[in-house]
């Protein structure tokens, strides 16, 4: 019998636990020759600001063991644009689409939210969490005051479920968890980037011209499987585990640790078809081990 892959998360039902994670799979319109994107399970599109803005000055991304560095910024089209022409084109090709929203202000981030309201979008995912801006973003992410108050202003202005994007660059992950879940988000994504640096040795200079930027890909994957076991033991609501996932076997780990659905980012910069890879082997890896339904993998971890 054929496994089934379907989970649900806040409420959305996917056909399978794999999403393009944000800013790694843009509106999907580069990769629309290799595969239809409603293959995936969900597409959460780059991060999406109220105005649109053009980044932080190249250059911008740097490779590094396992990984890359990036300080892109949200360089993206603004909230409007985005509701009116990608929206309404990954819906008609039957994608479950997430929105993620970013801000400077807690305006800002009500604002960009509300705007969405009337549109097909399945889920925000409110990124509190980029390292490369210099107002909003991460400020509000690391402390468990800031992640509640956006999480309630933007709760106030919408009734689309709302998954918060953790920065794992805190002390206690967990607490801000908490406080995100007790101001009514209903998942909870995480990890975004591990603030990162590299230096031309010849020049002197760094590499970013933005010094510091936000690392990925699979250098940080233990990392996210910890944070993820850690949270996904501590609240209620679902958990979307991401961070360095390169093959199904990753996907299968981050679910056993408790993540009912998973995002693949860097690993699609290098091959495209990783997130379609990944389903395949969750596939297989059910079917050799005869499960029947994701229920029997997610959290089903069993520590020393
Ligand atoms: O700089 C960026 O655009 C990164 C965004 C993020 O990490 O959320």
């Amino acid at each position: 019998m054929k496994p089934n892959l379907f989970v649900k998360v806040a409420g959305v039902t996917l056909t399978n636990p794999v999403i393009a994670a944000s800013g790694c799979y843009g509106f999907g319109d580069d990769y629309t020759d290799l595969y239809p994107p409603n293959v995936l399970g969900g597409v959460s599109c780059k991060g999406t600001t109220l105005e649109p803005r053009d980044g932080n000055p190249t250059p911008r991304i740097a490779e590094t063991h396992g990984g890359i560095l990036n300080s892109v910024g949200l360089q993206n089209y603004g909230v409007d644009k985005f509701a009116a022409d990608f929206v309404p084109k990954l819906k008609a090709q039957g994608c479950v689409v997430i929105a993620n929203i970013a801000g400077s202000t807690l305006e800002d981030y009500a604002e960009a939210v509300s705007r969405l309201d009337g549109t097909d979008v399945d889920l925000i995912e409110l990124n509190i969490s980029c390292p490369n801006v210099k107002q909003g973003g991460a400020a509000f992410g690391v402390t468990a005051e800031g992640a509640a108050l956006v999480t309630k202003a933007v709760r106030a202005v919408t009734k689309k479920p709302i998954m918060v994007k953790l920065t794992p660059n805190v002390t206690d992950i967990v607490s801000i968890a908490k406080a995100v879940e007790a101001e009514g988000a209903d998942a909870l994504s995480l990890i975004n980037t591990l603030l990162g640096m590299r230096i031309d040795i010849n020049t002197r200079r760094p590499v970013l011209k933005n010094n510091v930027g936000g690392l990925s890909g699979a250098a940080v994957f233990p990392v996210a499987l910890r944070m993820v076991w850690q949270v996904a033991n501590a609240v209620d609501i679902d958990v979307v585990g991401l961070g360095g996932i390169s093959s199904a076997s990753d996907a299968i780990e981050m679910m056993l640790a408790g993540a009912k659905a998973v995002q693949v980012g860097t690993a699609i910069i290098s091959d495209p078809f990783a997130p379609l890879k990944i389903i395949g082997g969750i596939s297989e890896y059910m079917r050799v081990n005869k499960i029947k339904n994701l229920t029997e993998i997610i959290g089903k971890v069993k520590p020393w």
